[in-house]
């Protein structure tokens, strides 16, 4: 089973690197279609616009319209609920009309559980009873097969950006670990949002945080040939000892 995972690609339509953002995400995507074998799917970990408006949407789609492999796409701070699902209705996206943008994804090795942490109008994640409830619902629902969390924002201190955490508030984060440590499933937590790669974990849960797409939006320093190529995650599951990841820089021009 291979998953390209992509995150933060941030697309704007009037921002000075409005293009670069788009040309970012098109390299990305070519760079995938190239992969052999190829990936099963592809999923976004959210932050695929920067204000969440549905002309932002429209063009991330037909970017993502290239893609060879069917795309997931999942919420991060700077989305729309109602946008995205105005825009991706039609694609491979299994969730609900209204509420929460969470779901399953099954009929692979590995159950890939892709969660909703926006809190509208905050930068920072939200984890509320009802999301908690969701996610114990979906680990209960099969509980044989291991499980690939997504979610947007870390579930751990990184220290980067302003504030080191990034959860609303610490206790949110805890209780979003304690739930997530009672289920053994759980081989992988795939994270985004502070656009630079992380690794950590969640009790014994290995958690991956891969860099942002969008090249101009990148933290940390890149050495002079990668500053203009995008990097993104490629993770690889072998039932004897779980996922391996590779970062993938895309071809150089
Ligand atoms: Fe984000």
């Amino acid at each position: 089973m291979i998953i390209a995972q992509i995150s933060d690609t941030h697309i704007a339509l009037d921002t000075p690197d409005a293009d670069r953002r788009i040309e970012d995400f098109e390299r990305t995507i070519a760079d995938i279609n190239a992969l052999d074998p190829a990936p099963d799917m592809i999923i976004h970990t959210g932050d695929i616009v920067q204000n969440g408006r549905l002309d932002e949407y429209q063009r991330a789609a037909e970017v993502m319209q290239r893609a060879d492999a069917p795309v997931y796409v999942m919420v991060g701070n700077k989305d729309d609920r109602a946008h995205l699902r105005q825009t991706f209705s039609s694609a491979s996206y299994p969730t609900a009309d209204e509420g929460f943008i969470a779901y399953s994804i099954e009929d692979y090795p590995v159950r890939l559980v892709v969660l909703d942490t926006l809190n509208p109008g905050s930068n920072k994640g939200e984890f509320c009873a009802e999301r908690l409830a969701g996610l114990e619902k979906m680990l209960e629902a099969d509980t044989t097969k291991p499980v690939a969390v997504f979610a947007h924002h870390p579930p751990f201190l990184v220290q980067e950006g302003p504030d080191p955490l990034h959860f609303e508030s610490e206790e949110i984060m805890q209780r979003f670990c304690n739930t997530l440590q009672r289920f053994p499933s759980i081989i992988s937590i795939f994270c985004g949002h502070v656009h630079r790669g992380v690794a950590g974990l969640v009790g014994s849960i290995p958690v991956l945080v891969m860099p942002c797409i969008a090249t101009t939006l990148r933290r940390g320093d890149y050495p002079e040939h990668m500053k203009t190529r995008p990097v993104w995650h490629l993770h690889r599951y072998e039932p004897d000892w779980g996922f391996t990841t590779e970062l993938r820089i895309v071809a150089d021009r």
